[in-house]
């Protein structure tokens, strides 16, 4: 990634013109990701959707009949597109949008889970220890049964964070090739359990 997406201003340009992109892969695949997780939980459960950008992944979660979904994004405009992709597809906003840096996050610990997809990946482009802040950060907003999954391209993403994380890779996902002698080439989905009583 380019060293400017962990700047705000990088985002704000972008989302000037731009009103839906996904990274990584589309949010119904990653769904099909996450599904094993979004099975067990029940549907009241407090969800945090990090950096959502302008993916409609939020919208994939109501579909499935979860509301209590914050999206968090330091970006306002990310925010705005977030909520008129809502808007445009059930004809309503009842999912809740918060402005603040995900590595700075000041929530009550009641949260069951966060998800972010590329959003550890841009938060990475900054300074050296941007990831380990994010990490404790939502450590801070999980409740005792909570957990983090995240997507990244990366196979040692969060290597910093397992003295109070357990890490671990939930699935492999093949990118697609544009010849059959490409190499193999993956995105990590990573599921992090907080680990408790520990000492930043
Ligand atoms: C790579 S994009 C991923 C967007 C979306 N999750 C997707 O899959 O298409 C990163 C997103 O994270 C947001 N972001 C980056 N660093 C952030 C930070 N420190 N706090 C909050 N949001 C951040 C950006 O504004 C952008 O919306």
């Amino acid at each position: 990634m380019a060293a400017d997406f962990e700047k705000q201003s990088y985002w704000h340009h972008r989302f000037e013109t731009e009103t839906a992109f996904e990274w990584l892969t589309s949010s119904s695949a990653f769904m099909d990701v996450l599904a094993p997780q979004l099975t067990k939980l029940p549907s009241d459960a407090r969800i945090l959707h990090l950096g959502p950008g302008t993916s409609d992944l939020h919208n994939q979660l109501r579909q499935r009949g979860f509301l209590n979904v914050t999206n968090i994004d330091y970006e306002p405009l990310a925010l705005e597109r977030g909520q008129q992709l809502e808007r445009d597809r059930f004809g309503d906003v009842r999912m809740e949008y918060l402005v603040a840096d995900v590595t700075q996050l000041e929530l009550k610990p009641v949260h069951r889970v966060a998800i972010d997809k590329g959003t550890a990946d841009a938060v990475a482009c900054g300074p050296a220890d941007a990831v380990l802040s994010m990490a404790k950060a939502i450590h801070c907003c999980l409740d005792s049964d909570g957990f983090w999954v995240s997507l990244s391209y990366s196979a040692s993403r969060f290597e910093g964070v397992r003295s109070f994380f357990e890490v671990e890779v939930a699935s492999r996902i093949p990118t697609p090739k544009l010849k059959p002698t490409d190499p193999d080439i993956y995105l990590y989905c990573y599921l992090l359990r907080p680990k408790r009583d520990v000492a930043y």
